[in-house]
């Protein structure tokens, strides 16, 4: 089954083919970053008319890339949500639109599922069950998953998600956007010995709270000299800080659970340090941990063909509505039977 995958939930345009027994065939992505940069953050309406402009073009090179034509693709996966509203629509409307005129199956995406799938298409992909530590620019989720849909939230971020905290403290530091990237590049010439908090270590429980260490940061920028040498060491710290804090808990859930596997992904895993911590904490508590690609932790287009393709092997489909969903919790996923 050939699966033509579209993301369009925040500022990236996705597009890829996945094949149930081949595999990924292509992907390709169009960063709206640079458009986004000059006002600081992404701008909705700007957003959503930059999907119409790249998707349908997008579309069509990555089935002419692949040698496919239209009628060899057999169903359509699309990001229903969570995301900007104009956004999902556009990918909702031209996925429902292709599926109708094709005559084949379209099936909306859960954003945060393709997200925890994404290491499946990695050379060795975790088997369920497994802890999942999503840690994207909207959301901060511990979750123990026993298959595709079955999903047990364990903690949650009570307010920034952890890639929220690293693009406020960029910009507090005055890098630009996406703070995240800038933020731990910037990290890499700092000391990280400035003495941030562990939110919310000191006491039993798997939520998380970064707003804090955002706070904690203006404060360190205002009390400094505001050197780059400062600014790296604060970047640094803070980057630390996240990391910890994120190992702790990880290390929590797979204690209480018992679970031997832990998957991170989202736009923060792409993080170096964390990556390192993370790995470092998995190895001591042997346990074996799963990344997606760097390029596959931030938003694409293969994550939801994959996660689409096999909500339709297993005979879900969406109705004719376009169906987006700008909140949408992950827990009300339906389990697929296997
Ligand atoms: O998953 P994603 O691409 O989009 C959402 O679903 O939100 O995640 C984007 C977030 C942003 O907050 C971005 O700053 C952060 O991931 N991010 C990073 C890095 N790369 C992306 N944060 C820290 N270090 C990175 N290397
Ligand atoms: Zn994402």
């Amino acid at each position: 089954m050939y699966v033509l995958g579209i993301e369009t939930s925040c500022d990236e345009t996705g597009v890829a083919i996945y094949h149930s027994e081949q595999g990924l065939l292509n992907h390709l992505l169009y960063s709206q970053v640079e458009m986004h940069n000059e006002y600081g953050g992404v701008v909705p309406e700007l957003a959503s008319r930059d999907h119409i402009r790249k998707l349908v073009p997008l579309i069509k090179q990555c089935l002419q890339e692949s040698h496919l034509k239209n009628d060899d693709i057999n169903g359509i996966a699309y990001t229903a949500g969570p995301g900007l509203m104009g956004a999902l629509l556009v990918g909702a409307a031209t996925a429902r639109s292709l599926a109708w005129s094709w005559q084949i199956p379209a099936i909306a995406v859960h954003h945060m599922e393709g997200h925890l799938l994404a290491p499946m298409l990695e050379e060795s992909p975790p088997k369920f069950p497994f802890i999942a530590l999503l840690i994207s620019g909207g959301h901060t989720l511990l979750i123990q998953v026993e298959g595709i849909g079955r999903y047990r939230l364990l903690g949650e971020s009570l307010d920034d998600a952890a890639g929220e905290a690293f693009d406020k403290t960029a910009k507090m530091l005055g890098l630009g956007y996406p703070g995240g990237p800038k933020l731990s590049l910037l990290a890499e010439r700092g000391c990280p010995d400035i003495k941030f908090p562990r939110p919310m270590t000191d006491r039993p429980g798997l939520d998380f709270s970064f707003s804090g260490l955002k706070t904690f940061a203006l404060n360190t920028i205002h009390a400094s000299e505001k050197t780059v040498q400062d600014k790296a060491d604060i970047a640094a710290s803070f980057q630390s800080a996240v990391a910890d804090t994120l190992s702790i808990k990880c290390k929590r859930a797979l204690q209480q659970t018992g679970l031997k596997s832990l998957v991170v992904a989202g736009g923060v895993s792409a993080n170096r340090k964390i990556r390192a911590s993370l790995t470092e904490m998995a190895d001591k508590e042997n346990v074996q941990i799963y990344f997606p690609r760097p390029q596959f932790c931030t938003d694409n287009g293969a994550m939801i063909a994959y996660a689409g393709c096999q909500r339709l092997l297993a005979g879900q489909q969406q109705g004719l509505e376009i169906f987006a969903r700008p909140r949408w919790p992950i827990s009300e996923l339906s389990p697929i039977q296997n």
